[in-house]
């Protein structure tokens, strides 16, 4: 790892302390808390190689680092209070991981610029689109958390699809999985080449396009390239079916990830 990237170390410390914490309070099913410190500490490192290879000045790299840690910090409160990770159902969990930075002054020790902008990109991490007039350095850094973020939940949707348990279901978006029902609108913006939305899936296959279109919804070559080498949108796709819901988006979203340069 780059050797100029910024240490963060005593964060992790506190957010394994924390997690810790968390889970001997969770007596019931830690499991799907475990899934979220897995997925915190790839969303970190992923964070860290996009920092490493678009070359940021200091402040936006650290506040980076800082964001993809803290980024799910709530979902632990979330899980153990509502028993889901839903926010529909529970909470805005990058709001709530706001109030958490500010109750346990995680940030008090930082520059200002560096609190500023960390405290902005875990609160709309899980914003659907960012706010226009969003001033540079906003938009950065958020946008690395977000694109380390989409690059490991691909891991985690891959998974979860190939290998269903009781702990990674919970990860999964309750949709059914029934031959022939699908939604025309997300299979319309993939052959756009739009990004599909959360809100207009029907199906579990949906959703695999709707991972296969976020390609053209990361911000960084860095991010492009790491979404490439991992395989899983590559994965989720080909195993849409070829029937006549599915075919044409299927062999669009392939050619488009074989095709794509970085
Ligand atoms: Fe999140």
């Amino acid at each position: 790892m780059n050797a100029a990237l910024p240490d963060i170390r005593p964060h992790e410390e506190w957010f394994r302390a924390y997690v810790a914490a968390e889970r001997a309070g969770e007596r019931e099913n830690p499991a799907p808390l475990d899934l979220k410190d897995l997925h915190t500490a790839k969303v970190l490192a992923h964070a860290r190689a996009i920092v490493a290879e678009e070359a940021f000045a200091p402040t936006e790299a650290r506040a980076a680092l800082l964001a993809a840690l803290y980024h799910d910090v709530a979902r632990f409160e979330q899980y153990r209070r509502f028993r889901t990770f839903r926010d529909a159902e529970s909470c805005n969990h990058g709001q709530w991981g706001v109030r958490i930075l500010k109750r346990e002054k995680r940030l008090d020790t930082e520059a200002p610029a560096i609190r500023r902008l960390t405290l902005a990109a875990v609160g709309m991490h899980n914003r659907y689109a960012l706010p226009a007039g969003l001033p540079d350095a906003f938009r950065l850094v958020t946008c690395v958390v977000r694109d380390a973020d989409k690059l490991d939940i691909l891991r985690v949707m891959d998974e979860s699809l190939h290998h269903p348990d009781a702990a990674t279901r919970t990860a999964v978006l309750s949709l059914p999985d029934t031959p022939g029902l699908f939604s025309p609108r997300v299979r319309d913006d993939a052959l756009c080449n739009r990004v599909a939305s959360y809100a207009d899936l029907r199906s579990v296959n949906d959703f695999r396009v709707l991972l296969g279109t976020w390609f053209g919804d990361l911000h960084f070559a860095a991010s492009r390239r790491r979404f490439l080498a991992e395989g899983h949108a590559r994965h989720l796709v080909e195993t849409l079916p070829e029937d006549d819901a599915y075919a044409a988006v299927r062999t669009h979203l392939l050619n488009r990830l074989d095709n794509s340069p970085c």
